[in-house]
């Protein structure tokens, strides 16, 4: 990295931060397209969230990407915050624009879909999406879903009150199951999501029969360690597209860099490999 005195500066907010696999990503892009800038880890703590935040401006940063547990303070104190990221609760990518006003927006939905694009034929109206989990992995999810046009979101959690919360919000296009029925809302599915914790390394398996999942139905787990889950080992054993988590967190860098450093970077074979490394 061979900065000028005009660098275009970006980081990510966290706490802890040293987990984020952001600054290895957006370095490889910093790296391929030879951009004049920089990437950084900004370790805040929560008390100190609002503080560093308002002054990214004065700084003269770009704009920032905000991980746990600053999602939602972001978009409390941004200046303008686009309607899908409203609808999600969580900020996750902000610009500084020529006003130095702080604009924020969330770009995981953008990134599960295009993920599930690029790796497989899935259209969203081609029938109902079934979504384990009612987390903050989730609302992204369950919002990117809708607004793609699906017909039918069932959302299947294991505390039943967090699904019905999110179908209050969402409305008539999805619905809450319990949990011990999980295997039941399968039928007609089109797609099944796992954005439970469940089936990560160091956690609980997910335990869930496929046997009533319909063979053209893709599966994505968005946990993406491992790569390759016993959900998806199970699902292309029996015939269905399967779809990893790592394209998500890939997809939804994407904006975020071509605001900030002007270029629309690649997603491919080497940058997945770059970051795959990591995760060993
Ligand atoms: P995130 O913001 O990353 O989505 P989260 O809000 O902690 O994380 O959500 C984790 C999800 O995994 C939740 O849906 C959680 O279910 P609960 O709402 O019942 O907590 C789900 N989860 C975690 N451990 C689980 C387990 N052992 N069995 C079933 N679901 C589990």
């Amino acid at each position: 990295m061979n900065l000028s005195g005009k660098a275009r500066i970006a980081g990510i907010f966290g706490w802890p931060i040293a987990h984020s696999r952001s600054p290895r990503l957006h370095g490889f892009w910093l790296d391929r397209y030879g951009v004049d800038g920089a990437y950084i880890p900004l370790a805040v703590r929560p008390e100190a969230f609002a503080t560093a935040f308002r002054a990214l401006p004065a700084l003269g940063f770009r704009g920032v990407n905000i991980t746990v547990p600053h999602k939602e303070a972001a978009l409390a104190n941004c200046d303008t915050v686009d309607a899908q990221a409203r609808r999600i609760g969580a900020v996750n990518t902000v610009v500084v624009d020529d006003a130095g006003k702080l604009c924020g927006s969330n770009t995981d939905a953008f990134g599960f879909i295009e993920n599930l694009r690029q790796a497989s034929d899935w259209h969203a109206a081609a029938g109902p999406a079934v979504v384990l989990g009612a987390g903050g992995a989730a609302r992204a999810i369950v919002v990117a879903l809708l607004d793609a046009g699906a017909p039918e979101v069932r959302i299947a959690n294991r505390t039943r009150a967090r699904a019905d919360a999110f179908v209050s919000e969402f409305g008539t296009k999805t619905t809450a199951e319990d949990w011990d029925d999980r295997a039941d809302a399968l039928s007609d599915a089109t797609l099944l999501v796992n954005t439970t914790t469940l089936g990560m390394q160091g956690h609980d398996p997910l335990d869930l029969d496929l046997s009533r999942l319909p063979n053209a139905a893709v599966v994505n787990d968005i946990v993406y360690t491992p790569l390759q889950t016993p959900l998806l080992k199970d699902a292309a054993a029996r015939g269905n597209t399967t779809v990893d988590g790592l394209g998500m967190l890939l997809y939804q860098a994407q904006p975020g860099f071509e605001k900030w450093f002007g270029v629309r970077p690649e997603v491919d074979a080497a940058l997945r490999r770059f970051v795959l490394d990591d995760l060993k």
